[in-house]
């Protein structure tokens, strides 16, 4: 009889791409993948620390499998992630239930942490040394590599990939967990990214998305020189098969030109980065230990926009970070106002317990002000989109095609042409009607109508993909308000 394994992912890329690592390693050992957790006979979380929310979700969920627990208590149940190896033994004190609290840099293990469960060992607990313990052979040792047995299925679609480049951060945001929950950045060598995505490419996929916490400082020693990732970005370019290569997330002050020159010059490179801003105050960009001015932050984001004419920048924000005033957060409405992005996550201030900003500075900025303040920055950043949006109305733009859209998910199993959704070269968000076979294909398709996060279209029969995009021509359609929404994962 195959044993079953329910596995639930909260957080970003990385833990989407360490979910699929997981269950390709327990795929091997015969387990198949359940979506009932009650049916399931390893359960597993794998969590996120960025926000107490985020948190609080797993305990609530790990509270209501206490019962079924009881009752069948040959049943294992993990914690793996940033939050096992942030929470560790506090997991077992607040959900004694739990069987398994396994760290980002331990996730090998866990086939092994299983099976000691099931021999009867007791709770297993697999973590990382604290960073400033750590050796680096620690670290080089429990460093990711790839995995031919990734399991497609756990992809965002059989056709797209995730590929690790860096792991941890060295950056040190005052209000931020990962440093801690991810260890010291470290690169991947360039010829093992490489190798990987010349595998995924000869098994279909047709884009892959670089991950790292900074992506754009990676560097790799050669020996002779060092490998950027404007480098390694040509180094995979020509990769048979592929399409599409994004990257994210990048942070503002390692944004160098040879970068941006390697995402104009490079046909397959999309002309979409992330870059958060965090905040558009001096004062509060200095708190945060951010390491750039606004001043800065605008010029550096000229400087895309020259160098990578069409490239459409998106951005994070924190609102009510510590001493936050009015007129602070009155500039990082500007800012919106201003930048053109063409999304912004935006996020109320988390005081995460083990930061230099929860040491050093007091959360008094009221839950009720955070709220008004989030609700603002989204309203502002939604008519920025929404205008951003109707510039491409009436063009004509490649999509890769994604899937079914959320309204034809819901109707599933009627026949005849579907509403589809895919993506730009330039992250746009695209849904249209057409036949559930372009699924994974790039198609081209006229703009007919903008909302601020969708571009609703017709797919333009007879016309060669790779086809200019063509001027605005008419801003004549109907808006769809969705402000108030985000459609994504946030970005790493
Ligand atoms: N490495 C990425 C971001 C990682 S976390 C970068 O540096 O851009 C994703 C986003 O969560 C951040 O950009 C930030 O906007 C938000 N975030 C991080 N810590 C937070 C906290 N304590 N409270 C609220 N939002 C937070
Ligand atoms: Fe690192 Fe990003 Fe967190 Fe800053 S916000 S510490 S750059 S992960
Ligand atoms: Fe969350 Fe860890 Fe990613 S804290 S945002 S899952 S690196």
């Amino acid at each position: 009889m195959g044993k079953k394994l329910y596995i639930e992912t909260v957080g970003c890329q990385m833990n989407v791409l360490d979910s699929e690592l997981v269950v390709g390693s327990l795929r091997r050992q015969g387990y198949e993948l359940t979506h009932d957790a009650d049916d399931a006979d390893v359960i597993l979380f794998n969590t996120c620390s960025v926000r107490e929310h985020a948190e609080e979700k797993i305990y609530s969920a790990l509270g209501r499998l206490r019962g079924h627990k009881r009752r069948h208590p040959e049943k294992v149940l993990g914690v793996l992630g940033c939050m096992a190896q942030k929470d560790q033994k506090k997991i077992l004190r607040r959900a004694p239930h739990v069987d398994i609290v396994c760290g980002t840099g331990q996730l090998g293990k866990l086939p092994e942490l299983i099976d000691q469960v099931r021999q009867g060992a007791g709770p297993q607990l697999a973590l990382s040394l604290a960073r400033h313990e750590a050796s680096r052979l620690e670290v080089e040792h429990s460093f990711e590599s790839y995995d031919p047995m990734r399991d497609p299925s756990m992809r965002p679609s059989p056709f797209q990939a995730y590929v690790r480049v860096q792991i941890g951060c060295d950056k040190f945001c005052t209000y931020c967990v990962v440093p801690s929950t991810r260890g010291p950045e470290q690169s991947r060598p360039p010829q093992h990214i490489a190798a990987e995505v010349r595998q995924l490419a000869a098994e279909g996929c047709k884009e892959v998305t670089l991950l790292g916490q900074t992506v754009n400082s990676y560097e790799y020693d050669l020996g002779d020189r060092r490998e950027r990732l404007s480098d390694l970005l040509a180094r995979i370019h020509d990769t048979p098969g592929l399409e599409r290569i994004k990257f994210v997330t990048n942070f503002p002050r390692d944004m160098g030109n040879d970068l941006l020159d390697a995402v104009r010059e490079l046909p397959k490179v999309c002309k979409y980065l992330h870059v958060p801003a965090q905040s558009g105050d001096n004062e509060v960009l200095k708190r945060m230990k951010r390491l750039y001015t606004v001043e800065y932050y605008r010029e550096m984001l000229a400087r895309c926009r020259e160098r990578v004419p069409g490239v459409a920048v998106s951005s994070d924000f924190i609102v009510g970070f510590c001493g936050e005033t009015e007129e602070q957060f009155q500039r990082s409405c500007d800012l919106v106002r201003e930048a053109g992005f063409k999304n912004s996550f935006i996020f109320k201030y988390s005081p995460r317990p083990g930061t230099k900003a929860d040491d050093l500075y007091p959360d008094d900025v009221p839950e009720e002000i955070k709220k008004r303040r989030n609700n603002d920055l989204l309203s502002i950043q939604g008519g920025v989109s929404l205008a951003d949006h109707r510039r491409l109305v009436g063009c004509t733009v490649e999509v890769l095609v994604e899937g079914l859209s959320k309204a034809a998910l819901k109707t599933s199993g009627t026949p005849g042409p579907r509403q589809l959704t895919g993506r730009t070269m330039t992250d746009h968000i695209v849904v249209f009607e057409g036949n559930e076979r372009l699924v994974g294909r790039t198609v081209v398709v006229h703009v007919r109508e903008a909302s601020p996060f969708t571009l609703y279209g017709d797919v333009v029969t007879g016309e060669q993909v790779g086809a200019e995009v063509e001027e605005p021509t008419r801003l004549d359609s109907p808006e769809r308000e969705e402000q108030g929404k985000r459609f994504a994962l946030p970005l790493i």
